[in-house]
Formats: structure tokens, C-alpha cells, sequence
């Protein structure tokens, strides 16, 4: 397969990964510009997802009356996230829940595009917070998101002006099993559990066809 993106060494973006970005909550004034702005959602856009169905859709939140509408409304019962009024730009992050088969992967393809728009963000030298806790029936009115639309998350963008130390992660120990759940040597021997589902469900897994697509 030709290479078409040019290489990133593992090492350099291993390090990105772990240091490159982090969730910034304290933003200069300046103003994102334009080109910056394509090129988040430009990241954002070759995110993958299901059945390549890419049901992201971004709202680029930018106008001051705008934005602060949002902001009343980005937190939770009594909290209020501060950062979201000093931003000069929020990307709302939402998902096209139409098709019914698909819905069920809604929240990983949007989050896998956010994912995407936040590295891209740091590599362009700016920081950005995913705010989940925000409540959603109050912006889907702010923003004029039809019903059929979800607010998945909302992405402040600004250019940095804090430095915060990356909050600790926990060890692979405590994250990982190897070949199944709760078996923690890497060397230890290992063979499957059994299937519980019912018989119309072990007859259909027989009868499945392979496709690669
Ligand atoms: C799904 C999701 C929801 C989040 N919601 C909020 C939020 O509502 N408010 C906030 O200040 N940060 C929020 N964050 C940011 C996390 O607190 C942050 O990613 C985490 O503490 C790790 O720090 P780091 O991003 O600097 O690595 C959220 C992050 C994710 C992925």
C-alpha cells in the first residue's frame, strides 16, 4: 500500500500522544484563525467510523452573543465550566442519529473525530477542553439543533495560556488482561470461556459469511 500521509516516527507520536496535548481550561484572547479552523475540521472529517456512515456533523461557534449563550449553559445542576466564556472558539460536536442500525455507534465515531480535531489542535500549537458535562436540551435550542441531532460534546479551541502539568494515568497493570478478562500474566496460559448465548444465536454465527470490504 503506497504511503500516502508520509510517516510519523512511533516514537515522536507516542510522546505527542502522552504530552503533546493536554485539556487546557485557561485561554488567550486571540482569535483562531481561519486556516486553523479548516484545517480542525479537516482532522475531524478523516476520522473513521462506521460503515465509513461519518455521522459528525460540527457547529463552529464563534460569534461573541453566540458563544456566551453557550457558555451559560456548558455545566452541570450548579457547575458552570469557566473556561468556555474565555474561548475564542467552541466546535460543537454533534451526531446524526437518522439511520437506526448505526445509532449504536454514534458516540464512537463523533468521539474518535473529536479525538482527531484535538490532536490536530495541539500540533497547530493550540489547546482545547472536551466538555461533556454540559446540558445538552438547552444548547440544542442556543444552537438550533434540529431533533433528529445529537449534542455529543462541545470542544473549546483557543491558544494556551497555562501549561498544566498531565494529570498521572493509571498503570498498564491495572488496564490490562491478556488473551482474556483477569488473566494479568503476559506469559500465563490462556484458552477461552464459554459461549452463553442462546441456540438461535449459535446457529446464526455458523451460518455467517466472511466479507472484507
Ligand atoms: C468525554 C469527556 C468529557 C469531558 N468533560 C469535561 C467537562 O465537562 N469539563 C472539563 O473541564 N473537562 C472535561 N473533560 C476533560 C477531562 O477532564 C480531561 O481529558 C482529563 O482530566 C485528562 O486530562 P488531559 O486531557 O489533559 O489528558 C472531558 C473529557 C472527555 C474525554
Amino acid at each position: 500500500m503506497p504511503n500516502r500521509g508520509g510517516q510519523i516516527s512511533a516514537e515522536v507520536l507516542l510522546n505527542f500522544l502522552r504530552y503533546g496535548r493536554r485539556s487546557i481550561r485557561v485561554y488567550k484572547p486571540a482569535p483562531v484563525p481561519d486556516e486553523m479552523i479548516e484545517q480542525l475540521l479537516e482532522a475531524g472529517r478523516w476520522a473513521p467510523s462506521a460503515s465509513n456512515r461519518q455521522p459528525w456533523r460540527f457547529i463552529v461557534i464563534r460569534d461573541e452573543a453566540v458563544r456566551r449563550e453557550v457558555a451559560r449553559h456548558a455545566g452541570v445542576f450548579f457547575i458552570r465550566w469557566a473556561h468556555v466564556e474565555d474561548a475564542p472558539l467552541i466546535i460543537a460536536l454533534l451526531g446524526d442519529t437518522g439511520n437506526r442500525m448505526y445509532r449504536a455507534f454514534l458516540h464512537e465515531d463523533v468521539g474518535l473525530a473529536g479525538s482527531q480535531i484535538m490532536l490536530q489542535a495541539a500540533a497547530l500549537g493550540l489547546g482545547t477542553c472536551w466538555l461533556g458535562g454540559i446540558d445538552r436540551k438547552a444548547l440544542a435550542g442556543v444552537l438550533q439543533v434540529p431533533e433528529r441531532v445529537e449534542i455529543v460534546g462541545l470542544l473549546t479551541v483557543g491558544f494556551p495560556a497555562e501549561e498544566p502539568e498531565p494529570p498521572p494515568r493509571k498503570p498498564l497493570a491495572e488496564l490490562v488482561h491478556y488473551d482474556v478478562y483477569g488473566s494479568r500474566d503476559v506469559n500465563a496460559p490462556a484458552s477461552p470461556g464459554l459461549v452463553t448465548v442462546g441456540w438461535l444465536r449459535r446457529i446464526i454465527s455458523r451460518l455467517r459469511i466472511r466479507i472484507r470490504l
